[in-house]
């Protein structure tokens, strides 16, 4: 990998610069909108001349990088051995000697046999990146951006989260030997998350406030202090971030999906698997892409607000409120980038209430997968798209879990025990929906430590004599 073949082109003017030129926040300095990466090869690319030669020395070949890139999976190097370094050729932002990874990535492609089922679909799968090294999709866009930081010299690295970004960062800084802040709204992220970023030792604050709050101390913080910042407006990010969209292509053997389904809350990942979709059918390895539909909360919906509104002029931030606390952002950095993938693939932005995220995170679970509430959002969404006939049965949709099951069991365990919906919640369910909640709640038993009394508990469930 040579370092200088990308630039990064900003989404809003389309002025470009060098990547080390950018300013601490990842605002562009004529317009104040974010960048994106761009290569020599990338569609509608412009290069002064000179480097426009070296740039297109190199053209991705489909053929041979589908080979190369199925050979790397038997490879010794971490590299190769890296669901997102395995792609390279397509994210030349760093020398390989320069990678810092988990060996994240190449994350499993489920079937949803009994979901599919439900909703009268031939064929529902889930792409899990909670199988990541820390239990989120944002390992592989970490491995990106931070890789970029140790190239830059950075010792400081920094972020504001919502929990599983801190996670991430925390872990590739210690792997990387560089020191992490971590700011985070304070008493609203899961435990989990909270204890992985003091496990991999970052400097962990919890501010009084909620995730904007966060971003809006860290961008003034990044002026004034030299420390790298790995939100997701970091456009690097998202070039780590845009690899499982090549990594599904691959797992169905090149047959691209009807749809993909993936959870909203900052709206970068939404804009980075568009982005990895766009330039798979740019360089010729597909013919079309999905449709890419983003699910929000209700209670933190600002996109599906701003299109409800006929999608014109700036998007209003709302004040955030959802129990997918991963997703709790009223004022989402992304958003235009979203906005055009929405556009240009086709796809919609649904929004579901907290009994759907429930009840569609314990079918995830039942199905032997589980996630954490956030990705669930994906499942609650597909019911809307397929009741009224946006999703066929005929279709192959792939739901976009984010996050790993063990992120917020507490969540879980509510749910399971009960009382993880209000009285006003409860009141508001419908009966089908109240007989599904019981259907699949399995709350813990305590028993007396009697064979008998155990045997007769698993008749109960059971139904009948065992
Ligand atoms: N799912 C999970 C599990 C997440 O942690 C996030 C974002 C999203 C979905 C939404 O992705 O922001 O790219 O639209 N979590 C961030 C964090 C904001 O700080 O961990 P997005």
């Amino acid at each position: 990998m040579s370092l200088s073949v990308h630039r990064l082109r900003c989404t809003g003017c389309g002025v470009r610069i060098d990547g080390a030129q950018v300013q601490s926040n990842f605002r562009c300095v004529e317009c104040g909108d974010l960048f994106e990466v761009e290569y020599a090869w990338s569609e509608g690319a412009v290069w002064p001349e000179g480097l426009a030669e070296r740039g297109t020395v190199y053209r991705p070949n489909p053929i041979a990088l589908k080979h190369l890139w199925q050979e790397r999976k038997s490879s010794t190097l971490a590299v190769d051995q890296s669901g997102v370094w395995r792609f390279r050729e397509l994210l030349p932002i760093v020398r390989e000697e320069r990678v810092v990874t988990l060996r994240e990535g190449d994350t499993p492609l489920y079937e949803m046999p009994r979901v599919a089922n439900s909703l009268g679909l031939n064929w529902l799968l889930a792409k899990h990146q909670g199988m990541n090294p820390t239990g989120s999709f944002k390992d592989t866009g970490m491995t990106a951006a931070l890789s970029v930081a140790v190239s830059r010299g950075f010792t400081w690295v920094a972020c504001a989260s919502t929990g599983n970004t801190s996670a991430a960062m925390a872990a590739y800084a210690a792997r990387a030997g560089l020191r992490s802040l971590v700011l985070i709204p304070e008493g609203k992220i899961a435990w989990g998350k909270l204890s992985q970023s003091m496990d991999y030792g970052a400097t962990t604050v919890q501010l009084k406030t909620d995730f904007d709050g966060c971003v809006k101390v860290l961008s003034e913080i990044v002026k004034r202090a030299p420390v790298y910042l790995l939100n997701s407006v970091n456009p690097y990010r998202l070039e780590g971030q845009k690899t499982p969209a090549f990594e599904i292509l691959e797992q169905l053997e090149w047959q691209v999906p009807h749809h993909l389904i993936v959870p909203g809350g900052n709206l970068a990942n939404s804009s980075a698997l568009g982005k990895g979709f766009m330039e798979m059918k740019h360089l010729g390895f597909i013919k079309r892409v999905p449709k890419i539909s983003v699910i929000q909360a209700e209670g933190a919906n600002p996109l599906y607000r701003w299109l409800q509104n006929g999608g014109e002029g700036q998007l209003q931030p709302v004040k955030a409120e959802t129990r997918a606390s991963a997703i709790r952002i009223g004022n989402p950095a992304s958003w235009k980038k979203a906005a055009k993938v929405l556009a240009e693939t086709g796809g919609w932005v649904e929004q579901v209430s907290e009994r759907e995220i429930a009840l569609a995170k314990a079918e995830i679970g039942a199905e032997g997968i589980g996630c954490e509430p956030a990705s669930a959002v994906t499942l609650a969404g597909l019911k809307k798209l397929v009741a009224d006939g946006r999703v066929g049965q005929e279709e192959t949709a792939v739901l976009l879990l984010t996050g790993h099951t063990l992120k917020d069991s507490e969540y879980t365990i509510h749910f399971h025990r009960g009382d993880l919906l209000t009285t006003e919640e409860l009141a508001g369910q419908t009966v089908a929906e109240r007989a599904a909640f019981s259907r699949l709640q399995r709350e813990p038993l305590v028993l007396d430590a009697d064979v008998d009394v155990v045997l007769r508990a698993l008749e109960k469930e059971a139904g009948q004599p065992v």
